[in-house]
């Protein structure tokens, strides 16, 4: 294998995938000076990431919290298309942020792999998947990374790196120092499932849905215990449809496999999920999504 590419020679960045997670870590790439391809099979989804990305540094500017002409150099590195062999064509630095779906990552992957220069770092942005796996079936192991961003991607401070049993430490100390460049704090975590974030995060938001089941107490209480209680930001339900029901579903499903019993997910889990409440980016999850933010809805038992 050919040398991957150091951290001061990373120019050009390609995320694949314009949902809630690829929209946040374009911006965060392009506002540390990349040039930055987002790329998704859906234009139209590509059109609504690039204008959302818009609306939120333009509050950012009118907040007085960026430049304009800071504003204007993020936009300006954005390029959003749906060719992938261009976008791939002279990548230093892939950051995959597909569905949570073990065989379309790797699909994409190998499809990135065939059109990128050797020397591009594969970085995914799975939540729980095998890094491992992922690196060995795109056949190219020492150069796939673990890169596990947070929603919201440009508020939240950690980036964990999660390292395959074939990555190169190369790669991980390129992902270190891009990680400082674009102003995370890294944390460096061996590749087994949920990783030292998802495995935790999941459980207090299953446990949560089980207590909502059995009538402990209402959402928004459930929610409030939380917060008030043990100052999270956000109670576990709110925060689920932050980062959406389907998401959760596919990682409490993988953990379930993976680990055992304690994960299974809660049934209204996956009634919420077949019917279409997502959370926030479906307009209503455990709570309704509306301008001026989540109002409690009533849950059947
Ligand atoms: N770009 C840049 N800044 C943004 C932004 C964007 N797109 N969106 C919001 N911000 C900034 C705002 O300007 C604001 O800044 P100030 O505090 O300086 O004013 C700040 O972010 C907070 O925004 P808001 O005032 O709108 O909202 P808030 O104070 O209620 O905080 C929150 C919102 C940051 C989401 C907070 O509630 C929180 O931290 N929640 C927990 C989030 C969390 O746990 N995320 C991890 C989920 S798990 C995951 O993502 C991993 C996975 O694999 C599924």
């Amino acid at each position: 294998m050919s040398e991957s590419v150091q951290a001061s020679d990373v120019r050009r960045v390609v995320v694949l995938g314009a949902g809630t997670m690829g929209q946040g870590i374009a911006q965060v790439m392009a506002q540390a000076g990349y040039v930055t391809h987002l790329y998704d099979v859906d234009a139209a989804r590509i059109g609504r990431a690039i204008e959302s990305i818009k609306q939120a540094t333009d509050r950012l500017v009118q907040k007085g919290k960026m430049l304009n002409e800071a504003r204007s150099e993020l936009i300006g590195a954005l390029v959003p298309t749906s060719d992938l062999a261009q976008a791939c064509s002279d990548v230093d630095l892939v950051i995959e942020s597909a569905p949570e779906q073990m065989e379309l990552k790797v699909g994409l992957l190998r499809e990135v792999k065939a059109l990128a220069p050797e020397r591009a770092i594969l970085g995914t942005n799975t939540s729980s998947l095998s890094i491992t796996e992922i690196g060995t079936r795109t056949a190219a192991a020492a150069r796939t990374i673990g890169l596990h961003f947070f929603n919201p991607p440009p508020v939240m401070e950690l980036l964990e790196v999660v390292r395959g049993l074939g990555t190169d430490e190369d790669v991980v100390a390129t992902s270190l120092a891009i990680a400082k460049r674009i102003g995370k704090t890294p944390i460096v975590v061996n590749d087994m499932p949920g990783f030292a974030t998802s495995r935790l995060g999941v459980v207090i938001g299953a446990e949560a849905m089980r207590m909502l089941e059995s009538g402990v107490a209402s959402a928004e209480d459930i929610d409030r215990a939380m917060e008030l209680g043990y100052r999270h930001p956000m109670g576990p339900l709110k925060l689920t449809d932050l980062v959406g029901l389907d998401v959760r579903l596919m990682i409490l499903e993988h953990l379930h496999r993976e680990i055992g019993e304690q994960f299974r997910p809660p049934a209204i889990l996956r009634q919420m999920v077949r019917a279409g409440r997502l959370g926030k980016k479906s307009g209503e999850g455990f709570y309704r999504w509306t301008e001026s933010g989540p109002v409690p809805v009533a849950h059947k038992r």
